[in-house]
């Protein structure tokens, strides 16, 4: 597998990075991934919009940008990739210098890593049957927006799920469901399919962009709006957003079964335009 580090396309293997980067001392940096449809990268620029956010809130040189999306082409053809499905992940931390919370001065070299590697899918089971879903307190930072690779909140609540044989957890923040540890998360209330508000608290999810955007081209009305614990008996539908989750519904959060147990017509519809969406 070939991966690029720093300006060179090398064997994952040979890949090392310093034990002074600040992305293994303080979880100084920022990641991003991107779905491979058949050897094509879906929405490449969406996830480069979203990368420079960050970038420019953790003030680190947002010229590093630029190249990605040829590094990422480039890395699928060295790794035989363009048959099929892969995924893309990019992580750029700050660089490496010596232990100390405030950045180095001079400023060093950012860390840019990018790999492309064939993408394992869940069972489609997951789509067609529904997933189940654990609830537990949003312990995060109101800065979700940056796609951080400060991520221990949502590795432990993801494994508590796990644990408990379900597909995500769902952060709860003042009674309102915020999203999931590595997706968005949608209800369907009056026929109308929602979700939390863009805002600190959430990362803005590039595939939760594209259904607010275009839902309207399946039939289905799509708006932000709070989703409250207390409401789940009255929601229809529950599904999740993400690059690797698509939208994946939901039939169960911790006892409740949602609406019959069932995926709803709303999710099924935005299903169907999401393949459709992702041909194109
Ligand atoms: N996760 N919310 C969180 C906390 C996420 O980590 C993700 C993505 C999303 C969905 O965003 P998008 O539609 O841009 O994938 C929402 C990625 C895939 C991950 O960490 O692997």
């Amino acid at each position: 597998m070939i991966v690029y580090l720093n300006g060179e396309y090398i064997d994952q293997t040979a890949a090392k990075i310093s034990v002074d980067d600040r992305g293994f001392l303080f979880a100084d940096g920022i990641y991003e991934v991107a779905r491979v449809y058949n050897g094509r990268i879906f929405l490449m620029q969406p996830h480069m919009e979203r990368l420079r956010h960050g970038l420019r809130e953790l003030r680190i040189r947002t010229d590093v940008a630029s190249d990605l999306p040829a590094i990422a082409e480039r890395l699928l053809d060295e790794n035989k990739l363009r048959g099929g499905d892969a995924t893309i992940y990019i992580e750029v931390t700050r660089g490496a210098a010596p232990r100390a919370h405030a950045f180095p001065s001079p400023e060093v070299a950012p860390t840019v890593y990018v790999l492309a590697k064939p993408f394992k899918n869940h069972p489609e089971k997951y789509w067609t049957d529904g997933v189940s879903a654990l609830t537990m307190p949003d312990t995060r930072w109101s800065r979700c927006d940056i796609k951080s690779i400060a991520l221990l909140p949502n590795v432990l609540a993801n494994q508590q799920a796990h644990e408990a044989g379900a597909f995500e957890a769902l952060f709860v923040r003042d009674g309102v469901l915020i999203e999931g540890s590595h997706s968005n998360l949608w209800g369907v209330i009056d026929g109308t399919a929602v979700t939390y508000q863009s805002c600190g608290y959430i990362l803005g999810g590039i595939t939760r962009k594209l259904l607010l955007e275009r839902a309207h081209e399946a039939g289905v009305q799509a708006r932000e709006a709070p989703i409250r614990v207390d409401e789940l008996p009255n929601v229809q539908e529950l599904f999740l957003s993400g690059t690797t989750t698509e939208v994946m519904p939901i039939v169960k959060v911790d006892q409740q079964t949602i609406g019959d147990g069932r995926p709803g017509p709303v999710t099924r519809k935005l299903q169907e335009a999401f393949k459709q969406w992702r041909r194109t």
